[in-house]
């Protein structure tokens, strides 16, 4: 494994990101919506470097349909257990790849009408972009590279890790 971001890095990345939505949010209450698992470490992270009153949401998602196609759909493993209604919604994801599941998943959550939706992502891959779909928030765009690490697994092992590695 090789260091790509140290755990610094990260933090201070979580820190810039937290500061921005904290700012772009003044006054108001945010509900924080996770994508399992992955997302798990980042969103604890934000969560406690914001300054804005916070709730918090997951969801866990599977995609069906051939997984080659970029159409493939997505469906709810484990829902909401909050209305979005009239809420300011941020949806917290570790990672964009193709772009597939935040997609569907803003288009999903956006049909519950909530006041407003944005995305923060703390990682992207754009060379592997197959949808069209960019976070409001980003960390990091990073090259094609397999990482692990603050939240990213390979077969459920390294989610643990303080950084983020690539794996070789
Ligand atoms: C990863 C990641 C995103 C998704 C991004 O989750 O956490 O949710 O893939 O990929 P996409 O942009 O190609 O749709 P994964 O399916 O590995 O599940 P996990 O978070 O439980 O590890």
């Amino acid at each position: 494994m090789k260091l790509l971001l140290s755990e610094k890095q990260v933090q201070q990345k979580v820190g810039v990101l937290a500061r921005k939505i904290s700012k772009d949010f003044a006054g108001r209450e945010v509900l924080l919506i996770g994508v399992l698992k992955g997302a798990f470490i980042f969103m604890a992270d934000l969560a406690r470097k914001m300054t804005t009153p916070v709730k918090m949401d997951f969801v866990r998602l599977a995609s069906y349909g051939s997984e080659t196609q970029s159409s493939g759909k997505i469906k709810f493993t484990k829902n909401l257990e909050t209305p979005l209604r009239g809420k300011d919604v941020l949806i917290v994801e570790d990672i964009i790849d193709t772009g597939i599941t935040l997609k569907h998943l803003y288009q999903r959550l956006k049909a519950r009408k909530p006041r407003s939706l944005k995305v923060v992502a703390l990682l992207d891959k754009p060379g592997r972009r197959q949808v069209n779909f960019q976070a409001d928030y980003l960390g990091f765009r990073i090259e094609n590279h397999f990482v692990v690490g603050y939240g990213l697994d390979c077969a459920e092992q390294y989610r643990n890790l303080r950084g983020i590695y690539v794996l070789k």
